[in-house]
């Protein structure tokens, strides 16, 4: 994989309508969404030139703009036709694709609604988020300081950029001791999520993830638990303080750029990945290629 910055790369980017040269899709410093991040996003993964639960990943991009008060100028069939072409154009058939939407720069008071909403689509190689180790053997977490907010004071259930500062402050602040990823509790005190990615606990024998009621409803978290409850195992979603950790005997994460990755440490405490997550990790790499 090239190592390029983000900037610097060849390729396409559907942008507003039309495809730009990867160098030129840019936009005016004075953007709405830049200053006060009046912007929504989407991460997706193409498996095998296919993007999995794409229409998914364009029904929730259109949510989450309805939820920071503005509508996609393009319809989800739009959006799915570009995302296809950009795949196609690129040559990235496993490949992650971004596709997202802004305030643009016409005014930029706090109120802006007449500033038109853009609309950009670009896709690369990303092959997996952790490397072959830390995806056996886990990566470490350490319990961070922000917490999720309430839904009343973000809106919490939309992919919007805002809400990923405090995963950025959070992020940085565990890297800096060495862990991979935050653990994220949320306004009450209740275990959340990490920084991009949903928590999932194995106690006996059940899994048991938060109830997504101030976290995103990842769409990787909704297929593992359909995939779980496929083979018969119970899977609960409900508040959970930070000591039930004690009780898990295996935890992982699901998101779209870390797939099924294995946690091996929280804090102080250990974990070996075992049985159930080999399990759904196995039928998530299966589901995600249409087997
Ligand atoms: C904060 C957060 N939680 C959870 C997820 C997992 O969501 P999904 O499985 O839809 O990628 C992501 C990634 O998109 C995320 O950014």
């Amino acid at each position: 994989m090239t190592m390029l910055p983000l900037d610097a790369r060849e390729g396409w980017i559907w942008m507003d309508g039309a495809f730009v040269p990867w160098k030129n899709a840019t936009m005016h410093v004075l953007t709405h969404g830049l200053h006060y991040a009046s912007s929504v996003f989407e991460g997706e993964r193409a498996y095998g030139g296919k993007i999995f639960r794409s229409v998914q990943h364009s029904q929730r991009l259109h949510a989450s703009a309805n939820m920071l008060g503005f509508s996609l100028p393009y319809t989800v069939d739009e959006l799915e036709k570009a995302k296809a072409d950009v795949i196609a154009k690129n040559n990235t058939p496993d490949g992650y694709v971004r596709a997202f939407a802004w305030r643009g720069s016409e005014a930029l008071g706090i109120a802006a609604p007449k500033n038109t909403i853009h609309v950009a689509i670009a896709s690369w190689e990303w092959p997996s988020y952790y490397n072959a180790e830390m995806k056996t053997k886990g990566i470490k977490l350490k319990t961070g300081q922000w917490r999720r907010p309430a839904p009343n004071t973000a809106p919490s259930a939309a992919k919007a950029a805002g809400l990923y500062m405090i995963c950025t402050l959070s992020k940085h602040w565990a890297e800096k001791q060495g862990c991979q990823d935050a653990l994220m509790l949320d306004y009450r005190g209740y275990l959340a999520e990490a920084t991009s990615a949903n928590l999932f606990l194995v106690i006996d024998g059940q899994l048991h993830t938060p109830t997504p009621d101030c976290i995103l409803n990842g769409i990787t978290r909704q297929t593992v638990m359909e995939l779980a409850r496929a083979q018969g195992m119970a899977v609960v979603e409900r508040h959970m303080e930070p000591a039930e950790l004690a009780r898990a005997s295996e935890v992982f994460l699901t998101g779209t750029a870390a797939e099924i990755t294995p946690v091996g440490q929280i804090d102080d405490r250990t974990y070996t990945p075992a049985a159930i997550t080999a399990m759904l990790s196995e039928a998530y790499a299966k589901a995600v290629r249409g087997q």
